[in-house]
């Protein structure tokens, strides 16, 4: 099946940075009353990467994005537009972005801003540094995703504390080599429903002043949103293009739960290894989850000039979208 005709823009190269500490399933069993057994079946984590005391979101970020513009062969001077995708920024303000500017280097006429769509951070970022480049004002941009979750878990919660971890992953958007680019994107919120995924604490808000700072999840909720959210999103991308789930080479999920991906993997009648998992070894990085995973597809030799790849994502909010691209 062939498209009608590709962007002009795409993914020049991936890079990401994960934490050095490995916690296990049984490293946090000695904190909380929870199993590698239970963790394994209902999740597929078996560890994640946490913070040291030494990293922050824009050392990751950093990182991350070092290892993209290294990969893309693009010299950082030439980044005029920088989208970090956090929903851990280092400090209120200012952006995690401008503080990844100075860490990288990048020119004073570098935009710089970062966006908040929770887990679905990236794919939001994605689509909005797609359509500034569009817009003919920018050529090239970096889009990180990068989280320090580990600073917003309360770790004698065994519902959340289990399920998340550190990293970041970042790409490089540039002008399109014949034949690749970015071919669709979709974005979507459901309004009301934020209260089933949020940290009610920390913000500015008078009505929750003493409001607790970590995450608070309604986890069987969010669980079927999800699978209903993230199968409708790809059918969105690849139906109205008269493109079927077999015409996709990789899928790469947001990496919260190998139940949910298998999930949609079996909505959308795919076998398992169309998808692209590492949430054993990450647990959920939020924002950081696609473009670490899609960074380690390529490392893994799964992503091929010309194959189709659909990335796809949930988060708080409720928010979801999902980017269908020429690889
Ligand atoms: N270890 C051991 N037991 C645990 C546990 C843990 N870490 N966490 C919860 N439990 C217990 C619960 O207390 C409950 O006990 P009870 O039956 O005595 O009340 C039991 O396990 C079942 O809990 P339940 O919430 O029904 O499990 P589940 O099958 O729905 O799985 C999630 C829980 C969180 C793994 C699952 O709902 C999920 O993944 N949801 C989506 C979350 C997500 O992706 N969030 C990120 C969004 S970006």
């Amino acid at each position: 099946m062939s498209l009608s005709s590709a962007s002009a823009f795409a993914i020049l190269g991936t890079g990401s940075l994960a934490p050095d500490r490995v916690v296990t399933n049984d490293d946090l069993a000695k904190l909380v009353n929870t199993s590698d057994e239970w963790i394994q079946t209902r999740t597929g984590i078996r560890e994640r990467r946490l913070a040291g005391p030494g990293d922050t979101t824009t050392g990751l970020a950093a990182g991350a994005a070092r290892a993209a513009l290294a990969d893309a062969g693009i010299d950082p001077a030439a980044i005029d537009l920088l989208i970090v995708a956090t929903c851990t920024p280092d400090l209120p303000m200012p952006a995690t972005a401008s503080l990844v500017q100075t860490a990288l280097g990048l020119p004073s006429t570098t935009a710089c801003f970062d966006l908040n769509a929770a887990c679905t951070g990236f794919v939001y970022a994605l689509d909005t540094a797609w359509a500034l480049l569009a817009s003919g004002r920018y050529r090239h941009a970096l889009v990180i995703g990068a989280e320090k979750m580990s600073s917003a878990l309360d770790w004698t919660d065994r519902t959340t504390c289990v399920l998340f971890g550190d990293g970041a992953g970042a790409v490089v958007l540039g002008p399109a080599p014949a034949g690749s680019g970015i071919v669709a994107t979709k974005l979507g919120a459901i309004p009301g429903t934020s209260e089933l995924l949020l940290i009610p604490g920390g913000g500015s808000s008078p009505l929750a002043p003493d409001a607790p700072r970590h995450i608070k999840m309604k986890g069987k909720e969010v669980f079927k949103f999800a699978v209903r959210a993230m199968d409708e999103v790809c059918r969105d991308l690849l139906t109205p293009r008269g493109l079927a789930p077999t015409d996709v080479a990789l899928v790469v999920p947001h990496q919260a739960n190998l139940r949910i991906i298998h999930a949609i993997a079996e909505y959308l009648e795919l076998p398992h290894d169309r998808f692209f998992a590492n949430v054993d070894r990450y647990g959920n990085t939020s924002a950081a989850s696609i473009p670490l995973a899609l960074d380690e597809a390529g490392k893994a030799g799964r992503l091929r000039r010309g194959d189709l790849v659909l990335l796809v994502a949930f988060g708080a909010g409720l928010t979801y979208g999902g980017a269908l691209v020429r690889w």
